[in-house]
């Protein structure tokens, strides 16, 4: 459930990618957890939602959308960056259907994680029932489109991915489970061993352009900092260690992936450092307060716990 929002660093970094490239994209797809999720979750019997105020507060229309977020997401910056829609829709939103679907759809679940364990504990979607839903997309696509230009989009569309956060805060390190299998080193490797079978999976089912996010400095998230007895109020420095560690595997998959799998551009998004500096140096960034959340009193909300009633008064900069 944790989340932070960092639509312009993605946004930078996945046009330098395109720019490189060359790239013609022809839809987003996207995978992964609250970062990326456009409202999933309204539709599943979970608690981890973000249908109330003050969610959306600043998204068009100034309503709950299911995104954990004031406005809207990186994937709705990067679509509209690429000509694309504006707003990447979710796919299990009832009202919508596969015409709604076809430049852009998000299958990502808040809660959820690579680890089929981390989407149990929430009862979320993990992430093998969002492939499962990308088939089904697929499907839906071909019978809608016809089968060549479907294929057409699904081999041109930009497939973004940002998971990993919740495997680690939701479930290894709040859970007993699976710290009494695995040291924390094993637990990243048997992440990335998933990560690694998602993309083949995925690449198996014809996408050639990714992006795949690494792991943000998690030890500076305000539940993080506010249940940090050590040292209070300040980063969890081991925690950032192992998002460290983990990006680093992360890299490395990326660059086998890429000389393993043919025709296959899969790019690493690492926004760590960047949004390191960002919570080092806030007032360089324009932003007043980087160790507090905006909603309530900014130390634990998130989710269910986020409350209108103490919320900041202006979200772009926090301001109190
Ligand atoms: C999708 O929904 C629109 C509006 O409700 C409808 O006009 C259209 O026929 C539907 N398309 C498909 C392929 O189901
Ligand atoms: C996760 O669950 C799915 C569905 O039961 C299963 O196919 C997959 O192997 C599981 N993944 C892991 C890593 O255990």
């Amino acid at each position: 459930m944790a989340r932070m929002n960092i639509p312009w660093i993605f946004f930078v970094q996945i046009l330098v990618l395109a720019s490189k490239s060359e790239a013609k994209v022809s839809a987003i797809i996207v995978f992964g957890d609250s970062t990326v999720d456009s409202g999933n979750n309204n539709y599943i019997p979970t608690i981890a939602k973000s249908n109330f105020e003050p969610y959306g507060r600043d998204f068009p229309g100034g309503s709950p959308t299911g995104r954990f977020c004031n406005g809207r997401l990186s994937p709705d910056f990067i679509s509209e960056g690429f000509g694309l829609k504006p707003i990447i829709p979710a796919y299990l939103d009832p009202t919508l259907n596969i015409s709604d679907f076809a430049s852009g759809v998000c299958f990502a679940s808040a809660a959820t994680g690579y680890d089929n364990a981390t989407a149990d504990v929430l009862k979320v979607i993990p992430l093998w029932k969002e492939v499962e839903y990308y088939k089904e997309y697929q499907k839906k696509l071909r019978a809608y489109l016809g089968v060549q230009k479907a294929n057409g989009i699904i081999a041109e569309a930009l497939y973004l991915i940002s998971i990993g956060t919740n495997d680690f805060l939701e479930n290894y390190y709040a859970l007993l489970d699976r710290q009494s299998h695995f040291t924390v080193q094993q637990y990243e490797d048997f992440l990335i061993g998933i990560a690694e079978n998602f993309v083949t999976q995925i690449y198996d089912l014809g996408a050639r352009k990714m992006s795949l996010t690494g792991l943000p400095p998690m030890g500076c998230l305000p539940v993080q900092r506010a249940t940090n007895f050590e040292d209070p109020l300040n980063c969890v420095e081991e925690r950032n260690k192992v998002a460290l560690e983990f990006n680093g595997k992360l890299n490395v998959l990326v660059a086998k992936l890429n000389k393993e799998l043919p025709g296959l551009k899969v790019f690493f998004a690492d926004a760590y450092d960047l949004l390191l500096q960002l919570i080092q140096n806030p007032s360089q960034n324009g932003f007043e307060v980087a160790e507090e959340g905006c909603c309530g009193t900014g130390l634990f909300e998130m989710g269910i716990l986020c409350n209108r009633h103490l919320t900041c008064t202006d979200a772009n900069n926090f301001q109190r």
